[in-house]
């Protein structure tokens, strides 16, 4: 019989996951036969059912929330990437046997901007909203780009103030509360608070974005999430969920897992043609 390579996501919950789907048109297009579940995972069920699903066979698995940090103790190794980022969306099963942990989540951020946006990143003022999980995934390759500055502003602004003193020695980053962004104005907002989730907003200036500038939301939903409405009503050039960011952190766990890079493009549009509009 032939055998088949078996993926999974895990997540808590897990239904609306359009990684399964994600995966299997990545296999499509490359003429991989490999097979890609999802399983709903708590976290306190986390390490019993990793162990089981990489004794029996198991290649590969990403992990989403409440997951990550979990996925990151578990790692036997780790790419700088996720070690930086404290935080681990891809396992992959190497050949000595060792589990590998990657987060490829900035990476697919800085993808979905750059080259399927067309968004210059270099010396520009970028403001993220939020000190999480999510923000610190993001952060080490936002400044590889060398923007001229990117402020972290958070409900609880000691966790701003702390995330940005983990990265000031890559460039220049101030962490501080949502009052203090009056009178300032940024190129690029990225929201990656977990507000979207309950459709909530930041209290937000709505001068807060320069002329032609863009708002990108970490989440995503089958409708416009309450930040991406937010960011249309001020007049943002392009106001944008994070659909094309997940699809590019797909393919760079299926290039960890295949070593084939798929295109994301079509899958993208794909997803995008199923929405309600
Ligand atoms: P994640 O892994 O998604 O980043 P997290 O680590 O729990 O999740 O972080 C959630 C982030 O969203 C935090 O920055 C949180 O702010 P606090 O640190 O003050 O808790 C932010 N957040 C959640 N709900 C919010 C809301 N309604 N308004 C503003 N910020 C919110």
């Amino acid at each position: 019989m032939e055998h088949i390579d078996s993926y999974a996501v895990f997540g808590h919950p897990i239904e609306h996951s359009k990684s399964p789907l994600i995966h299997k048109l990545f296999a499509i297009q490359t003429e991989q036969q490999i097979e890609y579940t999802s399983q709903n995972v708590p976290a306190d069920q986390f390490i019993k059912t990793v162990s089981s699903f990489f004794e029996q066979g198991g290649k590969g698995l990403n992990c989403t929330l409440p997951l990550k940090e979990l996925a990151w103790e578990y790692a036997e190794c780790k790419t700088e990437r996720a070690e930086i980022s404290k935080a681990v969306n891809t396992l992959a099963m190497q050949s000595d046997g060792t589990v590998l942990g990657d987060n490829t989540d900035g990476h697919g951020l800085i993808k979905d901007l750059i080259t399927n946006n067309s968004i210059n990143l270099s010396n520009i003022k970028i403001l993220v909203l939020g000190a999480g999980g999510a923000s610190r995934g993001i952060i080490g390759p936002l400044l590889e780009k060398n923007p001229e500055r990117i402020v972290i502003a958070n409900r609880t602004i000691n966790k701003a103030k702390n995330l940005a003193e983990e990265f000031n020695k890559k460039g220049e980053i101030y962490g501080c509360g949502f009052e203090s962004l009056k009178n300032q104005q940024f190129d690029l907002i990225i929201n990656a608070t977990s507000a979207s989730l309950s459709s909530q907003l930041p209290p937000l200036p709505s001068d807060l974005l320069i002329k032609e500038g863009n708002c990108y939301d970490l989440a995503y939903g089958n409708e416009p999430t309450t930040f991406v409405r937010w960011g249309i009503k001020i007049n943002a050039s392009k106001s944008m969920d994070g659909l094309g960011m997940l699809v590019e952190q797909a393919a760079e766990a299926f290039f960890i897992w295949r070593g084939i890079n798929p295109e994301t493009k079509p899958v993208i549009d794909f997803i995008n043609s199923q929405r309600v509009n």
